[in-house]
C-alpha cells in the first residue's frame, strides 16, 4: 500500500511517501522538508500568516518531488494522510485543502492525522519491535507530555504541561539569551560544548500531577539579570545554558521515572522535536531497568512520514475522513481512543 503524507501544523511544510508491505513493514519512497527557519529568524518566532502563504507556495512544489524521487504516480498512492490538528488554524486549512483537493481530483480516499499521534508513533518506524503497552513522553514547541499508548489509537494521558512546552522553555530561554530562532537547538549545542555550571536553578515544581516550566522561564530572567556583566563571556552564557538544559531535563526525567513506577511499564519512547536533544537521549538511557526507544533523528522534528504511517494505522482501524475533513487548533490526542 503507497500513502501519501502531507504536515503544515506549524513552520515546516513536509511531504512523504511511504509503501506498507504485507508485513506491515515500512519502506520510506520519498520525504521532503522545506524549513521557513529564514523566513521567520527575522521575526523571532513563527508569523502564523507568512507560515501559511509559504505552506501554499510550497506544497505542490514538494508534491512533485517526493513524486518523482519516490518514483510514483498519483495514480499509484492508495491512501493521503493529512495533519488536521493540533496546530496553527491557517496552516493545518493549507495543508487539508490541498489534500482534500487531490482527493477529490484523483478518488484517493483521504485520513486527517492528529500530529501528536504521529509524534507518539514515530519510533515504530525504527524500531518495528517496540511493543505495546509503552510510555510516549511526547517533548515538542507546543506540547509537554507522558502518554500510556495501549495500542493504535489508544492513548491514556498521565501527565501534561500546565503552561509552557519544554521546547517552548528552550526556545524562550535562548530568546532571554539573545540566541536567534529557533533557539532550542542553539541553546542545547552551547550547553554541550561548555559541558559544566556554576549556576544553580530552582528544580521545576515536581508535587503536582502535570509539568509546569513558566517558573523557570522567571527564574532564568532573574538569573539573567543579575549576572548581566558576565554575559560578553561566552563561556558564562554556555554556563547558563548547560543549567537551562540541566533543569528542564531533570523536570522531564523526574516525571518519566514516576510514570514508570505508577504503571509498572518499562518500554518508554520519547519522541517530538525535544527528543533531538542529545543530552536529554542520554539521561533517558541511563534511566534503570528501562528499554528506551528512540525515533530516528530525522523523525524527531516535524516531518509527513510519521503522519503518512499514522494515516496507514488509522485506515487500519477503519478510520475514513475524507470530504468531513475539518481543522483543529486544539485536539487532545487521548480524545482519539473516544472516537
Ligand atoms: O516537534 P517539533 O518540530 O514541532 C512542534 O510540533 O512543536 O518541535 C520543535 C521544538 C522547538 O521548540 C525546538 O527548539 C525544539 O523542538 N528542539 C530542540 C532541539 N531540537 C529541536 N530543543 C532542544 N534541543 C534540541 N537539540
Ligand atoms: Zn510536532
Amino acid at each position: 500500500m503507497i500513502i501519501l503524507g502531507i504536515e503544515t501544523s506549524c513552520d515546516e511544510t513536509a511531504v512523504s511517501i511511504i509503501e506498507v508491505g504485507g508485513d506491515d513493514a515500512v519502506v520510506v519512497r520519498s520525504e521532503q522538508i522545506s524549513s521557513q527557519v529564514a523566513l521567520h529568524e527575522a521575526y523571532g518566532g513563527v508569523v502564523p500568516e507568512l507560515a501559511s502563504r509559504e505552506h501554499l507556495q510550497n506544497l505542490p512544489l514538494l508534491l512533485d518531488s517526493v513524486l518523482k524521487e519516490g518514483k510514483v504516480s498519483l495514480a499509484d498512492v492508495n491512501l493521503i494522510g493529512v495533519t488536521q490538528g493540533p496546530g496553527l488554524k491557517g496552516c493545518l486549512l493549507m495543508g487539508v485543502g490541498f489534500a482534500k483537493a487531490l482527493s477529490i481530483a484523483t478518488g484517493i480516499p483521504l485520513i486527517g492525522v492528529n500530529h501528536i499521534e504521529g509524534h507518539i508513533l514515530s519510533p515504530l518506524l525504527s524500531c518495528p519491535n517496540l511493543q505495546f503497552p509503552f510510555l510516549s513522553l511526547v517533548v515538542s514547541g507546543g506540547h509537554t507530555e507522558i502518554l500510556e499508548v495501549r495500542g493504535f489509537g489508544e492513548y491514556a494521558l498521565i501527565a501534561r504541561t500546565t503552561d509552557d512546552a519544554a521546547g517552548e522553555a528552550f526556545d524562550k530561554s535562548a530568546n532571554l539569551l539573545g540566541l536567534v530562532y529557533p533557539g532550542g537547538p542553539r541553546l542545547a549545542e552551547l550547553a554541550d560544548r561548555t559541558g559544566r555550571t556554576r549556576f544553580q536553578l530552582p528544580k521545576v515544581m515536581r508535587e503536582s500531577p502535570g509539568f509546569s516550566f513558566s517558573g523557570l522561564k522567571t527564574a532564568i530572567s532573574l538569573l539573567i539579570d543579575r549576572n548581566r556583566a558576565l554575559l560578553l563571556d561566552e563561556s558564562v552564557r554556555g554556563e547558563i545554558c548547560f543549567a537551562v538544559q540541566e533543569a528542564i531535563i531533570d523536570a522531564l526525567v523526574f516525571k518519566v521515572e514516576k510514570a514508570i513506577r505508577d504503571t509498572g511499564i518499562k518500554r518508554i519512547s520519547v519522541t517530538g522535536g525535544v527528543s533531538a536533544n542529545r543530552a536529554l537521549r542520554e539521561r533517558m538511557s541511563k534511566l534503570k531497568g528501562a528499554e528506551l526507544y528512540l525515533p530516528h533523528m530525522r523523525h524527531t522534528t516535524d516531518n509527513a512520514t510519521m503522519i503518512a504511517f499514522a494515516a496507514y494505522r488509522g485506515y487500519l482501524r477503519g478510520n475514513r475522513t475524507d470530504l468531513a475533513c475539518d481543522v483543529f487548533s486544539r485536539w487532545p490526542v487521548e480524545e482519539l481512543a473516544a472516537a
